[in-house]
């Protein structure tokens, strides 16, 4: 009997990805997957380094996987960005490991785990390559409209608050062959709605020199008969070239939406955070992107980075307030080993400072939320079904071209999963929009 392996991914969408990949290097070496723990041999862990909490939550896990090990055999593995970033240290406080794997060392799993399935030694590989970008393996997706493709992976950015160059490594792209034929499969095999990701993915370019630089690959993976809609995530600020917002804005089938990560407003705090863009460049890209009509703008927010005065931070918070975003993610600064930050400035905010900051940016981006999407009340969006609703299995969700959830009750129209349907948006919070799908109505005589 195969043996079964149950994982469970924490963080980005870049890590659901990963653990899709996975699941097909596994499976092509004879290993099983189950969805329930209780059943499995191998209980894996894919894991975020990205903030403290994002490791507190995966030594949570561990503590109840260890209480699970105490009863019965099973081999367990921690994979992804903790495991690169505390390498053998995760396995010397953590005995309860038996196999680590780092992003770049997937196609040495199963080797790892049928070591420690059969000789009970720990195991690791956390090499960073160059070169690996797993152009080959086609990931195992889960059934429905949605699906990942990472297009490239790593950063060389060396933003002074991040870890993933040092969990991730060097920034290296996927040749656009592989990209084009994954996307042709993918529509072949019925989804409609992909995301191009990678961690700094507008900056992608095509290593084997057939001329496809991310403006470029967009539109072709957009033209790919079958694909519906394309998004992607996560951009940096510096690579908008006019070409790449012309297509945002122009191509029938790219969403009209950009996550424009922001993370402070304040000149003195993004030479510190080394970001290459100023206050006033970011509003420049902000007004390139509306002149081109109405695409929907997010942002990522750090409050409390290093030496952040009330002053800095409010320069944030008028920025917020001016720009308007469709949505915001703000986080507060959390102090990563290795990183640039760590080396050369004090963590100096306190932290009672640095919550205060994340509600009033968050208050804030909440009251705009709400005013973007109650000014949608009463007008028609498009969506595509993708599910059940997560709070009710009697509606379906989907999202607008701009990115908002869209809710509605099933029982409205008969419509299944993959179908567009226009809905009529009756009612707004800040998250969602909830409505009516529009029937043409038959004109009575
Ligand atoms: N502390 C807090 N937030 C962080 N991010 C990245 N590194 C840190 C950190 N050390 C945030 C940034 C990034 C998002 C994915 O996570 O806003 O855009
Ligand atoms: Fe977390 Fe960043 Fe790694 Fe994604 S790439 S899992 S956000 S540390």
């Amino acid at each position: 009997m195969p043996y079964r392996v149950y994982i469970q991914t924490f963080g980005c969408q870049m890590n659901e990805y990963d653990t899709e990949l996975v699941r097909s290097l596994l499976r092509d070496r004879g290993f099983a997957l189950t969805p329930n723990q209780d059943q499995a041999d191998v209980l894996l862990m894919n894991t975020c380094a990205i903030r403290e909490n994002a490791h507190a939550r995966v030594y949570g896990h561990l503590a109840s996987w260890k209480a699970m090990k105490q009863v019965r055999r099973v081999v367990i593995g921690v994979l992804g960005c903790m495991a690169q970033n505390l390498k053998k240290e995760l396995l010397d406080t953590h005995p309860v490991i038996d196999v680590l794997a780092g992003p770049d060392a997937y196609r040495h799993l199963p080797d790892l785990l049928v070591h420690a399935l059969e000789r009970q030694e720990q195991a690791m590989a956390v090499d960073l390559s160059e070169y690996e970008t797993y152009d080959a393996i086609l990931p195992e997706r889960k059934p429905g409209v949605n699906a990942w493709i990472a297009i490239m992976r790593g950063c060389d950015n060396f933003c002074s608050f991040c870890v993933v160059p040092y969990t991730r490594g060097r920034e290296r792209s996927r040749p656009a062959r592989g990209i084009l034929e994954e996307a042709h499969t993918l529509a072949a095999r019925g989804y409609k709605q992909v995301t191009l990701l990678g961690q700094n993915v507008n900056s992608y370019g095509s290593p084997d020199h057939d001329g496809y630089d991310f403006a470029r690959l967009l539109s072709a993976v957009a033209d790919v008969p079958g694909i519906e809609r394309v998004r992607f995530t996560s951009p940096h600020p510096k690579d908008f070239p006019p070409a790449l917002l012309d297509v945002v804005a122009h191509h029938p089938r790219v969403c009209r939406h950009i996550h424009l990560p922001l993370q402070s407003g304040n000149d003195r705090i993004l030479t510190m955070m080394g970001r290459s863009y100023t206050r006033n460049t970011y509003r420049d890209l902000v007004a390139a992107i509306r002149k081109r009509g109405d695409i929907a703008l997010s942002t990522d927010i750090i409050a409390g980075f290093c030496t952040e005065t009330d002053e800095a931070f409010s320069d944030t918070y008028e920025l917020v307030r001016e720009i308007e975003f469709q949505s915001a993610y703000v986080f507060k600064y959390s102090e990563r080993k290795h990183t640039i930050a760590w080396r050369k400035f004090p963590d100096d905010v306190p932290d009672a400072v640095k919550s205060d900051r994340v509600t009033r940016l968050f208050d804030l981006q909440r009251r705009i939320s709400a005013g973007h999407n109650r000014r949608l009340i009463g007008s028609e969006v498009t969506v595509l079904v993708e599910g059940h609703a997560k709070k009710s299995s009697q509606q379906w969700m989907g999202h607008t071209d701009s990115n908002v959830t869209v809710v509605w009750d099933k029982s409205a129209a008969p419509l299944a999963v993959g179908d567009r349907v226009t809905i009529r948006v009756d009612d707004a919070s800040a998250s969602t929009l909830f409505g009516t799908p529009v029937t043409s109505l038959v004109p009575v005589v």
